[in-house]
C-alpha cells in the first residue's frame, strides 16, 4: 500500500487516468495528484478530486497551500511519482530540470522513482527533441511506459503515442514501488522489548531491555514495504508507524501474540524474554513477621525455538543472543538449540541496553559476520536489507 502521486500533464488521454486513480485506489493504494495549467483544459480538479478522494494540487503558489502541505512534503512524502500523461512539452522541461510550476518542481524535489507515460502525436513522439527529452530522462534514472502504437485521437492517425493501458501503467508503478521495497507483500514478525512476569498483582520481574533494536528492525522493515506485526512487551517507545503493534506484558502472553501472528514469510525475535516466571501469589504478598517470601520459578516457553520447530514456521527464523562472555560460542550452539536460521549476537557487557548504537555478529550455518558499531536504526536497515536479500531467492 503506497503513496502515488500522480502528475497530470496536457493531453487528450488526460481522462484515461480517471480509470487509472480509480484502479490504484482499489488496489489500496493512496493517490494524491498534482494538475499542470494545460492538464486543467483536459479534466477538471473536480472530477480528478473526486475519484483520488486525495488532494488535487495545481497550484505551487497557493500560500495557503503551501502552509498546509509544502510542495517539498509534497515530494518527500511520495513512494513513487507517475507522470501521466507526460506530453512532449513536460517531458522537454522535465529533462532540462525546470521547477516554475508545481508539477516541475515537485519533480525536481522528490527522492523517489519516477515513472513517465508519455502520450502524444506520433509526431511529437518521433520528433528527435522529444526523443532527446527522453534519452536524457533515461539516463537520469527515469522510467518510461509507453507510448503504445495505434489509432490517435486525431482522425485518420495512427502510429505510436497512445497513452499505454492502464494495467501496464499500474504494472510499471508496482514494479517501480518494488525496487525500493525489496519486502513488499512479505510478513514479516517481530518481537522487541522485555516481558513481565508477575510475581503477585503488584509485583514483577524484568530485564533492562529498552525495545530500542527491535523496534527499529519493525520500521525498517516497513519501511522497506513489508508487512510487520510487532509484538512487544513493556517500553517507552512509541508504537513505529506503519506497523500493527501488539502489546503484550508476560512471556507466555507474547508467545500467544506470536502464534496468532504467524504465518509470516520471516520473524525477527529481538525481544528479551524473561527465561522463568514466578508462581505468581493471587493476593499481594505481606509483609509481616512470617517467614520471608520464597520465589518459586518455572521455565517460561522458549518462543523462538517453538516457532522455529513449529509447522507454520516462516522461511527466516532470525533469534537474537545478548552475551556477556564467550559471545560467539554461546550463538553458535544457540543456533543449533534453538533450531533458526540466524543469530544476531551482541555483547552486552558493556550496557547496549537502552544505547543509542550496538555492535553485533550475524552467525549462521555460512559462519559468522563481524558488523562494525552503528546506530541500532543503521544495524535495523541493515538486517532488513540481509533479510530481503535472503527471501528473494526463497
Ligand atoms: O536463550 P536466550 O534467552 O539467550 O535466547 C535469546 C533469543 O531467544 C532471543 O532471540 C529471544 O528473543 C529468544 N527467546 C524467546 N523466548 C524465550 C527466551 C528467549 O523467544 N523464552
Amino acid at each position: 500500500m503506497a503513496n502515488v502521486l500522480i502528475v497530470m500533464s496536457g493531453g487528450i488521454a488526460a481522462y484515461k487516468v480517471l480509470d487509472l486513480i480509480r484502479r490504484l485506489r482499489e488496489r489500496g493504494h493512496t493517490t494524491p495528484v498534482v494538475m499542470t495549467e494545460a492538464a486543467q483544459r483536459f479534466v477538471t480538479p473536480l472530477s480528478v478530486g473526486a475519484l483520488s478522494n486525495a488532494p488535487v494540487l495545481t497550484e505551487l503558489w497557493d500560500l495557503d497551500r503551501e502552509r498546509e502541505i509544502g510542495h517539498i512534503r509534497l515530494a518527500r512524502s511520495a513512494d513513487v511519482v507517475l507522470v501521466a500523461p507526460a506530453s512532449a512539452d513536460f517531458l522537454a522541461r522535465m529533462a532540462h530540470g525546470l521547477a516554475d510550476d508545481l508539477a516541475t518542481a515537485v519533480l525536481l524535489a522528490t527522492g523517489a522513482p519516477v515513472v513517465v507515460a508519455p502520450a502524444m502525436n506520433p509526431f511529437m513522439w518521433e520528433h528527435p527533441a522529444t526523443q532527446r527529452s527522453v534519452a536524457q530522462l533515461t539516463a537520469d534514472g527515469v522510467r518510461t511506459v509507453g507510448p503504445e502504437a495505434g489509432e490517435m485521437a486525431e482522425r485518420n492517425e495512427a502510429g505510436v503515442g497512445r497513452l499505454a493501458e492502464t494495467s501496464a501503467l499500474i504494472a510499471a508503478v508496482e514494479e517501480a514501488l518494488g525496487a525500493d521495497r525489496p519486502l513488499a507483500g512479505r510478513h514479516v514478525l517481530v518481537t522487541s522489548g522485555p516481558t513481565h512476569e508477575p510475581i503477585d498483582p503488584v509485583r514483577y520481574i524484568a530485564n533492562r531491555s529498552s525495545g530500542r533494536q527491535g523496534h527499529a528492525i519493525a520500521a525498517a522493515a516497513a519501511r522497506a514495504g513489508a508487512t510487520v506485526t510487532l509484538v512487544s512487551g513493556p517500553v517507552r517507545l512509541a508504537d513505529p508507524a506503519g506497523v500493527e503493534t501488539h502489546h503484550v506484558e508476560s512471556a507466555r502472553d507474547m508467545l500467544g501474540a506470536v502464534e496468532r501472528a504467524l504465518p509470516a514469510d520471516a520473524a525477527v525475535f529481538a525481544a528479551a524474554v524473561a527465561d522463568w516466571r514466578v508462581n505468581a501469589a493471587a493476593q499481594k504478598l505481606k509483609k509481616g513477621s512470617g517467614p520471608l517470601p520464597t520465589l518459586e520459578l518455572t521455565e517460561n516457553p522458549d518462543i523462538l525455538a517453538t516457532v522455529s520447530r513449529s509447522p507454520q514456521r516462516p522461511t527466516l527464523v532470525v533469534g537474537f543472543a545478548a552475551e556477556t562472555e564467550h559471545v560467539l560460542p554461546n550463538a553458535r550452539a544457540k543456533l543449533e538449540r534453538k533450531g533458526c536460521d540466524w543469530i544476531v549476537a551482541n555483547d552486552v557487557s558493556q550496557g547496549v541496553f537502552g544505547a543509542e548504537t550496538n555492535t553485533v555478529h550475524l552467525v549462521s550455518a555460512a559462519g559468522v559476520e563481524d558488523w562494525p558499531t552503528a546506530g541500532k536504526d543503521e544495524v535495523a536497515a541493515k538486517l532488513v536489507a540481509r533479510i530481503a536479500e535472503a527471501l528473494s531467492g526463497a
